[in-house]
């Protein structure tokens, strides 16, 4: 019997690889959009990144698709009604880079209070060895309050590592349930958490609700000694009102590991800014992380073309 044929649109090892030649046909390998395209009417499932747009464009290229094997837990690259409406699954790899994502919204938490970047620019560049004035003192997390907003996995392994370090978490969610092991973070409404937080940090997924979810008004009743920190995605925050609260100073910084759009024009003025940190989304990118979540995505492939209950899917 054949195999079923999928675009494999991310680099694999070739371990992974030949393993994946026991239940499927990759028909391509590797993210070159053209290719993928070119391929798409044969395929029936596609892994690819969770970046990848897999709109309603490119869903018409495939008539006979029957999986979507995000490689990433967010799923917004996706047109999830349009998938759902022809009963393709989507797949996704949560919980696997969780404690990536959050050791990294931890490490930056960290190094904007202690003006990591400042200090090492500062020693780097010759201001040191010329006596010059160092950068202002850093501050302590403990006795801060972070505010979380989105109270998901990721959000939650941010509390906890946040708690390690002394700091009072509040949180704003859907779900206001008490949390296991996290009963003593607090649920408050978002303008209460953006008016009482020091660090403010988002981690809800991108879908139309959370769209701009951090926009002007949300940006003005953050403290001016505040910074936002931004792992999610980029669209959750309105750019260009955050560009205009950092120029003013109405907050005091940022620390962007994502961006509107992917990657940013090279004029981006927030690349530039003094108080703004930006990472090229980083969050699950370590050697571990980024195996477990082929190997999940992989798992969730071969799954759903071999008719089996996929691990995660989001469109059960
Ligand atoms: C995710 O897993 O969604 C990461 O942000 C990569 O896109």
């Amino acid at each position: 019997m054949s195999k079923p044929a999928a675009v494999i649109a991310i680099d694999l090892p070739a371990g992974l690889l030949e393993d994946l030649r026991r239940s499927v046909t990759p028909i391509v390998t590797g993210p070159d959009p053209a290719a993928v395209d070119a391929a798409l009417p044969r395929a029936e499932g596609i892994l690819c990144s969770a970046l990848f747009p897999m709109d309603g464009a490119r869903l018409a290229l495939a008539p006979n698709l029957r999986v979507i094997a995000n490689f990433g837990v967010g799923y917004n690259n996706v047109d999830l009604e349009a998938a759902t409406a022809r009963g393709i699954a989507v797949c996704t790899t949560p919980g696997v880079l969780s404690g990536a994502v959050a050791d990294l919204t931890m490490a930056l938490i960290l190094a904007i209070a202690r003006r990591l970047f400042e200090n090492a620019a500062y020693a780097r560049g010759g201001g040191w060895a010329r006596r010059e004035p160092p950068p202002a003192l850093g501050w302590d997390p403990a006795g801060k309050t972070l505010g979380i907003v989105g109270f998901g996995r990721i959000g939650q392994a941010v509390a906890l590592r946040a708690r390690a370090f002394g700091m009072e978490v509040i949180y704003h969610d859907l779900v206001t349930a008490p949390v296991e092991g996290l009963e003593d973070c607090r649920p408050v409404p978002l303008a209460e958490l953006l008016e009482l937080a020091d660090v403010v940090s988002l981690h809800v997924n991108l879908d139309p609700s959370t769209h701009h979810l951090i926009g002007a008004a949300e940006l003005a009743r953050m403290k001016p000694t505040a910074w936002l920190i931004n792992t999610a995605r980029g669209p959750v925050v309105d750019q260009a009102a955050l560009r205009e609260a950092l120029a003013s100073r109405q907050i005091a910084g940022a620390a962007l590991d994502v961006l509107d759009p992917e990657p940013p024009a090279a004029d981006e003025p927030l690349l530039a800014m003094e108080n703004v940190i930006v990472l090229p989304h980083i969050g699950s990118a370590t050697v571990e992380t980024r195996a477990a979540m082929r190997d999940l995505a992989v798992r969730n492939l071969v799954a759903v073309l071999t008719g089996r209950t996929p691990p995660a899917c989001v469109n059960p």
